[in-house]
């Protein structure tokens, strides 16, 4: 292993900046030649590459975002792409290639392995939905972005008894919206793990009032529905106009949080270390406070799952 490229792909999430540091200067500290890969597949199967040096991952550990800028490829998800991807790191010499993205980036770099390429995966994604890991890169600024965004708009909801439906992202993931949710103090959660009721939405919102609570908070995940269907159900079953927050992209900008940068700096060393000791076809994960790996095609087949026990805490906490 001398030569290898690093991509991020996918949403971008807080954190990476910090991973793709990590990845660069590890990788030149033991003696390999970096190269950054631009606009994640779609610049790997463009030959987009240029060399990374100590200096060019200078001053971005604290910035949100991708230095190396993200992409979405329907072109990579064929056997054509992916074979255009190969010709095109031979013809560059690279021999070992670190993804960071989230699931439908270990997908592809899944696919690269099975056809010889040494690919090792970073989780990198607000969401915190990556099967075979409990934590994602960007999550914990994630919550504390929409927190804040909530903490506020609770502030307005108060002064003017309002009821405010905050839809946040997640894809089919409620992880996001449980934790931004029970850190608010959000009256309800909706998440897909779990089933709703509009009554019983209306029932929290009704026995708040009668305890004299005039203003709720609703924190809705985006992978139930769109905040305005939820609207419409609440407006034709209580008679009370809501009002409707959709927090979209503000939650993948930001300056990462420490946390954040810790995850990042520890899993882009070990994408490092794993590709020098000949391991490759692995996602690096997180499992009980330690750093793990294991191949994609096992982590594939692990669920996902949310703590449903801090899910009927929070239900338990808000009445
Ligand atoms: P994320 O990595 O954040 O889950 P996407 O699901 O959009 O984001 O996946 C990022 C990219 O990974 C896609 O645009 C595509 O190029 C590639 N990809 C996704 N699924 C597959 C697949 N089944 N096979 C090959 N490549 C895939
Ligand atoms: O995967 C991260 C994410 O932010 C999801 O929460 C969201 O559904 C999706 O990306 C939106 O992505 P885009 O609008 O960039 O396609």
């Amino acid at each position: 292993m001398k030569k290898i490229a690093v991509l991020t792909s996918g949403g971008d999430a807080p954190g990476m900046n910090a991973a793709i540091r990590a990845v660069v200067r590890r990788g030149i500290f033991k003696g390999l030649d970096v190269y950054g890969v631009r606009h994640g597949y779609a610049g790997l199967m463009d030959g987009d590459y240029y060399q990374m040096d100590l200096g060019s991952v200078g001053d971005i550990i604290h910035r949100g975002g991708t230095i190396l800028r993200s992409a979405r490829s329907e072109l990579f998800k064929t056997v054509e792409g992916q074979q255009q991807a190969i010709t095109s790191l031979n013809d560059a010499g690279i021999d070992g290639l670190i993804v960071i993205g989230g699931d439908g980036t270990f997908k592809g770099a899944s696919k690269l392995t099975s056809h010889g390429v040494p690919t090792i995966g970073i989780p990198g994604t607000i969401d915190n939905d990556i099967s075979g890991t409990e934590y994602s890169i960007g999550f914990d600024t994630a919550v504390n972005t929409a927190l804040d965004a909530i903490d506020k708009i609770r502030d307005t909801a108060y002064s003017h008894d309002r009821i405010c439906i905050i839809e946040v992202m997640g894809r089919k993931a409620g992880d996001l919206a449980l934790w931004a949710g029970l850190c608010s103090g959000a009256e309800s959660i909706i998440i897909p793990e779990a089933a709703f009721s509009i009554e019983d939405i209306i029932n929290r919102i009704q026995y708040g009032q009668k305890r004299g609570k005039s203003h709720t908070i609703i924190v809705l995940a985006e992978g139930v529905c769109k905040a305005d269907v939820l609207k419409d159900m609440i407006n034709k079953g209580l008679g009370l106009e809501a009002s409707v927050m959709v927090l979209g992209y503000l939650q993948r900008g930001g300056s990462p949080s420490a946390y954040d940068r810790m995850m990042a700096s520890k899993m882009g060393g070990k994408a490092i270390d794993l590709l020098i000791d000949g391991i490759k076809g692995v996602m690096i994960g997180w499992k009980n406070s330690q750093l793990v790996h294991l191949p994609f095609e096992i982590a594939e087949k692990e669920k996902h799952t949310i703590d449903m026990a801090d899910y009927h805490l929070a239900r338990s906490l808000s009445i």
